[in-house]
Parts: structure tokens; C-alpha cells; sequence
């Protein structure tokens, strides 16, 4: 590729966006760090002299006006979201942003009309998706060898304790806009709902027991999914020992994670065969596999040939809505100690806001 096909990027918050700078960088032929901006300079600088960033701006309008960014890539506090995607919108430019995408459905709703008549494309972050164990269990989906989804389950045993919710937009409503279940897991749920498609019904229990904070962080969640099989979910931020771990019953194969809390989409993954002939054959497809990048190049990598009209996007607005549906969903369970049903639309009263109570 020549270097004249890269496309420019300007990286907004330098916390997570550290990640994400050194993701472009590991696809350099795809991909330029143009600028990088943050409120506070000091922490920009730091990072932009690490990874050789030529420009530093702490005002995110400024990007607005640079006619040689392609891409605006938000890794903002959530509260902020909503407005900076317009605003990337606005300015010609196509967005990614860090989940959680938004505060509500009403507000992802309200983007993909933005998006439509803009012109240009916005990508929600599920890095994730991209590891190549949970790559494979989809090669084997899309192979047919899965057969019947029986059972998933997903933990997440995290660790939070008071240091890392002294930043001051952590653990209230207002400016994190939920908890575990909203900042922690959702990569994991949203793992599930991309190998099994979408919940049907949801009875959430959340509690907060290991932080002084608004929000949640501990869950247990139990879910009819739309194919008609069970999934349970456990979350919580109080584990000495962090893990993550998905196991997906089929009838034709059980499919489990790695167990380590940030990268168990990735090898390895054990994949057994419920008779000697699905053995042979899910031996036979995984010889196959094609290894893209993953993680974060993964996810810019297929957003580049997504641009370039090769393939859909690889997390798109849709996705992003299925997650907020099921966040909602949650919460309201929670709220209300009822089962909720999906999907949710605008005469939910909780479409403006999965804010309990409207906080
Ligand atoms: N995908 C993941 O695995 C993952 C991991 C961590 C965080 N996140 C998400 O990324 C986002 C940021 O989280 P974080 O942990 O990096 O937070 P952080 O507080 O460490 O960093 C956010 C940065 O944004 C800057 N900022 C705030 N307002 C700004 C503005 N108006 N313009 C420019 N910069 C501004 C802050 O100064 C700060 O440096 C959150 O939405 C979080 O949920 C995602």
C-alpha cells in the first residue's frame, strides 16, 4: 500500500487512546497518528513523544479544522460521547469511538440518522471480537459444524478497588452512566451476542459490595436468547484472581475460552466434537483459519477494507444498539425486579435513558 492510501488519523484522550495509537502503529500501512488531543496537555505530550505523534492540540475543535484528518477516534469519558461523534460528523470526518458508545438507545438511534445523511461512517469500539479464538468459533458457526446453541456462560471476575475510582468521572451515574455491567463486561456480552445473536429476555440482579461508588459491581444475569437458548452471565469487580471466560454448548461442539481477563478472545480456545466424525471435520475447517491482526489492529485493519468497499464494517451502529439494548434491559430488570422483554423501542421507559429512576 502506498503511503499516500494511509488514512489520517487524530486520536482524542489519552487514557485507553494510548492503546489505540499503538494499534494504528501496528498497521502502519493502513494508518497514520496524525495528532492526538487531550485536555491535558501533559498527558498528550507523554504520549505523542512515545510514539512519535507529530501534533498535540488540547482543544478537540481544533481537529475539526484540520483538512487532512480522515478519521476522528474518541477515547473520551462516555458522558462526552454523544456530542464529540456529531461534532466528527459535522466536520467531514468518519468516527470511531470507545464503548460505551453512547448514553441510550433514543441517542444511537439519532447517530444512525446522522450517519445515513452524513456521508460518512462511525465505528463503535468491541475490540474484542477480534482475538482469534473467538475467530474461530465463528469460522465454525459460519461452517455449520456448531449445530443448536444449548447453553453460554460468561463470567467476568474483574479487579476495581478504590485507586483506580479516584479519576473523577468513574462510579456515578452522570458521568460513567452505569457500572461492571456498562464499562467492565460489555465486551464479553457483547462476545456473546456476536456468536449467538441477540437476548430475548433478560432478569438482572446487580449490587454494589466491593467499592464506594453510585453504580454497580457485582451482576448476575439470566437470559432467554432470541434462538431460544439459555445464557448466564456473572460479573464482578471484587476478584483477587481476574478472569474472563466464555463456554458455549452446542449440540454439535462445546467451545471454551482461555480464562485471562483481558485478551480471552484470544488463544487458546478448545473446541470438542461431540462424536469421532465432528472432531475430524472441525479439525479439517480450523486448518483453514486465516489469522488477521487482532484486538485493536484487528478492528482497524478490517475498518480500513471496509472503507475501501471491501466487506462490511466490523462492529457497526446496529451492533453497538444490540449492546445498549441489552445494558437497558438490565438495568430496568434490576430497577424493577421484573423480567424484561427485547427488543426495546421507543415507547420504552427507559429509551431516553437506562438511567435508574432517570438520575
Ligand atoms: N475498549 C476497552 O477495552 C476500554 C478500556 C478502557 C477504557 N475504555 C473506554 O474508553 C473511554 C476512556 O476511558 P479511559 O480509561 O481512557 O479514561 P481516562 O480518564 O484515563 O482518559 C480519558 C482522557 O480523556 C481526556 N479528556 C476528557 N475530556 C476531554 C475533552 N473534552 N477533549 C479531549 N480530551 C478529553 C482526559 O483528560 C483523559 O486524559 C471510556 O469510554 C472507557 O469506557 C475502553
Amino acid at each position: 500500500m502506498a503511503p499516500s492510501d494511509r488514512l489520517r488519523v487524530a486520536v482524542v484522550g489519552a487514557g485507553i487512546g494510548r492503546s489505540h495509537v499503538r494499534g494504528y502503529q501496528q498497521v502502519a500501512d493502513r494508518f497514520e497518528v496524525a495528532a492526538l488531543c487531550d485536555i491535558d496537555a501533559e498527558r498528550a505530550h507523554a504520549i505523542a513523544e512515545e510514539y512519535r505523534i507529530p501534533r498535540v492540540v488540547t482543544d478537540f475543535a481544533e481537529l475539526s479544522r484540520m483538512d487532512d484528518l480522515d478519521v476522528i477516534d474518541i477515547c473520551t469519558p462516555p458522558h462526552l460521547h454523544f456530542e464529540q461523534i456529531q461534532q466528527v460528523l459535522a466536520a467531514g470526518k468518519h468516527a470511531v469511538c470507545e464503548k460505551p458508545l453512547v448514553s441510550s438507545l433514543r441517542e444511537v438511534d439519532e447517530l444512525a440518522r446522522g450517519e445515513a445523511n452524513s456521508g460518512r461512517r462511525i465505528m463503535p469500539i468491541f475490540q474484542y471480537r477480534f482475538g482469534h479464538g473467538l475467530q474461530k468459533l465463528k469460522l465454525l458457526i459460519a461452517r455449520g459444524l456448531t449445530g443448536k446453541a444449548y447453553l453460554s456462560t460468561v463470567e467476568t471476575a474483574w479487579r476495581r478497588r478504590a485507586p483506580y475510582y479516584k479519576v473523577a468521572w468513574r462510579g456515578k451515574w452522570a458521568t460513567e452512566r452505569g457500572g461492571a455491567l456498562l464499562s467492565h463486561a460489555i465486551h464479553a456480552h457483547d462476545m456473546l451476542s456476536y456468536a449467538i445473536g441477540p437476548a430475548a429476555n433478560v432478569f438482572a440482579y446487580t449490587t454494589t459490595r466491593v467499592n464506594n461508588i453510585e453504580v454497580e459491581d457485582c451482576a448476575s444475569i439470566a437470559l432467554e436468547m432470541a434462538d431460544g437458548s439459555a445464557a448466564s452471565l456473572g460479573v464482578t469487580l471484587g476478584s483477587a484472581a481476574e478472569l474472563t471466560r466464555h463456554r458455549f454448548s452446542f449440540s454439535g461442539l462445546v467451545a471454551e475460552s482461555n480464562t485471562r481477563p483481558y485478551t480471552n478472545s484470544g488463544e487458546p480456545w478448545t473446541f470438542t466434537g461431540d462424536t469421532p466424525e465432528l472432531k475430524e471435520q472441525i479439525e479439517q475447517v480450523l486448518a483453514e483459519f486465516q489469522p488477521l491482526p487482532e484486538h485493536y489492529a484487528g478492528q482497524f485493519y478490517r475498518f480500513y477494507d471496509a472503507l475501501h468497499a471491501e466487506g462490511g464494517m466490523p462492529v457497526t451502529l446496529a451492533d453497538a444498539r444490540t449492546s445498549l439494548e441489552l445494558i437497558t434491559a438490565m438495568y430496568y430488570s434490576a430497577e424493577t425486579k421484573t423480567s424484561v422483554s427485547l427488543p426495546i423501542g421507543a415507547d420504552h421507559p427507559r429509551y431516553a435513558s437506562w438511567l435508574p429512576g432517570r438520575r
